[in-house]
């Protein structure tokens, strides 16, 4: 391990109010996300929707790294220069996500824990020759008025910080991503209560693996309310509710902290952040950032429908998007920017 290349690539992710483009939906949910929409589930689709991304002129003024899953990483341009080629050319770091998906927790109901330990070193070692300067793994922790159990908690944050640690040894930064879901009817006071348990946990380990704070991001949700909840939040309730329990839960040595989207709709995950910054942004130890894939990708979804006669539209509105969240980064976010894009 390099502390110092790993200190400097996380500060670079976290630089010059950037965020992260979050690319990496396994085969099957980019399949979902394009079934929605009648786009044809192959390989080549999902190779011509990846390139477009890349290829969107400009993203680098607002796009640190791409967060890529296996099949991208090796994919190459009819040309056949190598995706992660064109990435790093635009300025753009590759990172890729390294975790093979979260199945049932064996005597924990309902609730499931990420796996990909297996094996780890020796696939890490393969991404790191193809490029990648950092890597992703997600947990996810289902909440409801029993859930989650302590048993899920502790399970996903040892495997969260084995991967953490396996990745450092390898030279990459890790993405430590554990997603309490926005799945259900609990309240944003749940939300944040599980969030701060969650996140204790995961530092807890993470101390005992040996990781170097100062060399990975955390990726964490927002604090807030559920899907079904009555009683949905304001956008100044969510970010009070979500700086309070990352300031109780996370070290200030930690690089950065990159929100995932979760499911929100995406001007309201720039709103949500944008929020943070106006009301905390002297009081946040740590750079607080984006690192979302649908609340960036799914209003150029929309437009792209796998046509290529739609490809420029749908480039512009993911430009639009990262433009918005750098935006929002500063605290210098307002609903005009998107009337003035919408024209
Ligand atoms: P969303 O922003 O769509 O939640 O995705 C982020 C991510 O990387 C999920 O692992």
């Amino acid at each position: 391990m390099n502390p110092n290349m790993l200190i400097d690539t996380a500060k670079l992710l976290v630089s010059g109010d950037k965020g992260l483009l979050a690319m990496d939906e396994s085969v099957p949910t980019c399949n979902l996300r394009f079934a929605a929409l009648g786009i044809p589930q192959t390989e080549a689709a999902r190779q011509t929707y990846r390139e477009l991304i890349v290829d969107t002129p400009g993203l680098g003024e607002f796009i640190s790294g791409f967060i890529l899953y296996d099949e991208t990483i090796r994919q190459r341009r009819k040309d056949g220069t190598p995706l992660v080629k064109l990435i790093t050319d635009a300025g753009i770091i590759p990172g890729i996500k390294v975790d093979t998906g979260a199945k049932d927790l064996a005597s924990y109901p309902r609730e499931k824990i990420t796996e990909g330990l297996d094996g780890l070193r020796g696939r890490l070692a393969e991404y790191v020759g193809m490029g990648a300067r950092f890597a992703k793994w997600r947990a996810v922790i289902a909440v409801d008025h029993c859930l989650p159990s302590r048993g899920c908690i502790e399970a996903n944050a040892h495997a969260l910080a084995r991967y953490a640690s396996l990745c450092q040894e390898a030279g990459l930064v890790p993405i430590v991503e554990p997603e309490v879901i926005m799945d259900g009817g609990h309240t944003l006071e749940r939300c944040a209560e599980v969030s701060e348990e969650v996140l204790r946990c995961v530092f807890d380990q993470l101390y005992v693996q040996k990781v170097l704070l100062e060399g990975l991001i955390l990726k964490p949700n927002m604090a807030l309310p559920g899907l079904a909840c009555p009683a949905q939040a304001t956008v100044e309730e969510v970010a009070d509710a979500t700086v309070k329990c990352l300031l109780r839960a996370v070290p200030a040595a930690v690089s950065g902290i990159v929100f995932l989207s979760g499911g929100q709709a995406a001007e309201l995950a720039t709103a949500h952040l944008n929020a943070m910054h106006a009301r905390f942004k002297s009081s946040l130890p740590w750079p607080v950032s984006f690192s979302f894939a649908r609340a960036l990708q799914q209003p150029a979804l929309n437009i792209w429908l796998g046509n290529p006669s739609n490809a420029s539209e749908a480039q512009q509105a993911l430009y639009h998007r990262a433009k918005c969240n750098q935006a929002a980064r500063r605290g210098q976010y307002d609903a005009k920017m998107e009337e003035v894009a919408r024209g």
